[in-house]
């Protein structure tokens, strides 16, 4: 292939202004990681959204096939692809979202952070790509460990002097997702009536659904708390162990990043009352970074949400959540400045 391969744009047949007429508007989105088992679907899914006009597909391997692939499908994004380091500042230029599922996941047996010896220096690369090359970018970071890879990514852009807390947000999306989803089944509701605030961060005990704030508003039994809470806190491991040793979520990590990609562009564009929850900067509580409520807007994360009224059962798992969370933020702060 050529230093940069391009899909999907035009043929050369006629001049480029025909295919401009039916070119969607709107925000030019890259993928890193793209090639592998979240960020296939998930291009599949970002071809589709109607928010997207231009898609970069960037991987260290397959992208031509993944971008041939997705190309063709008859939606409004021009797709082109981008293949190894060397190409990585061309996937970048001119990007106004930028969505990391790059990186290795975990087997049964592992914990997210046992992923942090490799997936801590593939996050400080792609970072230093974005501080370079799209430095106003929003970045939506899934690799894991979430907990620790966010302060690397926060670090890398303090370093390079393009740090904004607004624009780097830690994808917990899919905790939310799962959580919605086994309330629902627990009430008896429509999933998608159901809304479960997670907070804390994106691991274990750190994953702290607030049941206490459910909308629609509903009670649960102590037996009903304590399955729920284990489960979400589970959700990953559950999939990870049914996987037996075949990766983790990916279809369902896919679809939680691209309502969250989504809600994204839709605040970009200017949609008002547009919340959901995030590993971000933080100053809710006296860690530096912290999953919650924000609202998005024109500039990133507009506003962060408090955590509400705890009960007593919410407040224990905070206290335990925030321990582990201290840890694995310094962990990626200290992997970056040391
Ligand atoms: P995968 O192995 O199927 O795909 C990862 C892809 O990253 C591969 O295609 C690989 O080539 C690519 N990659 C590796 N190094 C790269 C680099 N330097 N630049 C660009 N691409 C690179 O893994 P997966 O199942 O897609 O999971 C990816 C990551 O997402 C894992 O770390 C996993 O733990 C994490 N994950 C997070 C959540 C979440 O909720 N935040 C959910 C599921 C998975
Ligand atoms: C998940 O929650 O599914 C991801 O973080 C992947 C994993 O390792 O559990």
């Amino acid at each position: 292939h050529p230093p940069s391969f391009q899909m999907g744009e035009t043929s050369g047949l006629r001049p480029a202004i025909c295919r401009a007429k039916g070119a969607a508007p709107g925000f030019k989105v890259a993928i890193l990681g793209a090639a592998g088992g979240i960020g296939q679907p998930l291009a599949l899914l970002m071809k589709m959204n109607p928010l997207v006009s231009v898609l970069h597909l960037y991987d260290v391997v397959n992208t031509p096939g993944v971008t041939a692939d997705v190309s063709h499908m008859d939606t409004g994004a021009v797709v082109r692809g981008f293949l190894g380091p060397q190409q990585l500042e061309n996937a970048l230029t001119g990007m106004n979202l930028v969505i990391i599922p790059a990186g290795v996941p975990r087997k049964p047996g592992m914990t997210r952070d046992d992923l942090f010896k490799i997936n801590a220096g593939i996050v400080k690369s792609l970072s230093e790509g974005i501080a370079k090359c799209c430095p106003n970018a929003i970045v939506n970071l899934i690799s894991n460990p979430v907990n620790s890879t966010v302060p690397i990514a926060a670090e890398v852009f303090k370093k390079a002097g393009t740090f904004d807390p607004k624009r780097l947000l830690g994808v917990t999306m899919l905790d939310v997702v799962r959580a919605n989803t086994f309330v629902a089944e627990v009430i008896g509701l429509d999933p998608r009536e159901v809304d479960v605030p997670v907070v804390g961060g994106h691991a274990g005990v750190t994953i702290l659904p607030l049941l206490s704030q459910v909308k629609p508003p509903c009670s649960f039994t102590p037996k009903e708390i304590d399955y729920l809470t284990d489960r979400i806190q589970n959700g990953g491991t559950e999939v990870v162990e049914a996987k037996a040793g075949t990766g983790s979520a990916t279809l369902s990590m896919a679809y939680a990043a691209v309502k969250f990609a989504d809600t994204c562009l839709r605040a970009l564009r200017g949609d008002s009352g547009v919340v959901a929850c995030a590993f971000v900067a933080s100053e809710v509580t006296e860690l530096p970074f912290f999953a919650s409520k924000v609202r998005l807007g024109r500039t990133g994360v507009e506003e962060v949400y408090p955590l509400g009224p705890l009960n007593e059962y919410e407040r224990a798992g905070l206290e335990k959540a925030k321990k582990e969370l201290a840890a694995s933020i310094e962990k990626g702060v200290s992997f970056i400045r040391k």
